[in-house]
């Protein structure tokens, strides 16, 4: 029987100089093509709320919307390490509330680690959740649930100012008990600096080479349409796949092509004439 991936995994893995392959996961099918196409790491990112809800962003995503997500993640994928995002709310407010929140993802559907974004300033939520007993992956450089902040969905640190406050982050996540970093939409100079600095693994998305690289699904299979950053590659045309599949379903039943016989179910034998003097009488 398949061992579920661990911390300690992942951590030999950097030391052995292999690269994480991390991808976000929404659902259950999605988990399951993620197991068996060999990914070690799942997010479920609450990018759910654009990439399943079509909300604007991340902010209106709730607690309950990422772990039912979750929980179906987890059972897609019983032997990948599934994270945990945490919404925007669930932790921002005080330490115990950021702790709880955690603990539901743990105990609700059984994720290996919660990610929260933010660095300095949320030092003290990550120490909080790390003492409780929880797997904490940091998430600095562009940080979606404050771009308002951030003057919208850019690159950060492309300033010696802006790249030296990024680092700044990356050390308090580690200081603070985070096990696993993880740097979106930086420049990969400041990303090497972080590498190098820091103890943990460090993942990358939008930001160069780095211990592991993580996508977001919808994006690299092509089903998310409203945009695609930068730094993702497409490695499908899901969209595209789907249109085409759906418009020769209408083309079919407009022209009574299907169902056809094949897709019928049969009679039982000699069931038929029966039927037919059962509803004469
Ligand atoms: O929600 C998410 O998918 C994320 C990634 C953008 C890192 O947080």
């Amino acid at each position: 029987m398949a061992k579920r991936k661990s911390l300690f995994d992942l951590y030999k893995m950097r030391d052995a100089g292999e690269q994480i392959a991390w991808l976000t996961a929404y659902d259950f099918p999605t988990a399951q093509f993620a197991e068996a196409a060999g990914l070690d790491m799942l997010l479920v990112g609450d990018s759910l709320g654009m990439c399943i809800y079509g909300y604007n962003g991340t902010v209106p995503v709730t607690m309950d919307q990422c772990i039912v997500h979750s929980e179906a993640v987890r059972r897609g994928a019983p032997n990948l390490f599934v994270v945990g995002d945490m919404p925007f709310l669930s932790y921002q407010t005080s330490d115990a509330d950021a702790v709880l929140n955690a603990g539901r993802f743990l105990k609700e559907a059984d994720v290996d680690a919660i990610k929260l974004e933010g660095g300095v300033r949320v030092a003290s939520r990550i120490k909080a959740i790390t003492e409780a007993g929880i797997v904490v992956i940091g998430h600095i450089g562009l940080t979606p649930q404050s771009s308002g902040q951030l003057g919208g969905h850019k690159a950060q640190g492309r300033t010696a100012d802006a790249a030296k406050l990024v680092v700044e982050d990356a050390l308090a996540v580690e200081k603070a008990g985070a096990r696993l970093l993880l740097v979106e939409a930086v420049p990969p100079e400041v990303t090497a600096y972080i590498k190098s600095v820091l103890g943990i693994p460090v993942l990358s998305i939008g930001a160069g080479p780095c211990d592991g690289q993580l996508l977001i699904v919808s994006d690299m299979i092509g089903e998310f349409q409203a945009f695609t950053p930068k730094f993702v590659k497409k490695y499908a045309n899901v969209a595209e796949v789907s249109i085409n599949a759906m418009a020769e379903y209408v083309k079919d039943v407009k022209a009574r092509s299907f169902p056809a016989e094949e897709h019928f179910y049969k009679m039982i034998a000699g069931e038929e004439d029966k039927f037919l003097k059962l509803m004469k009488n």
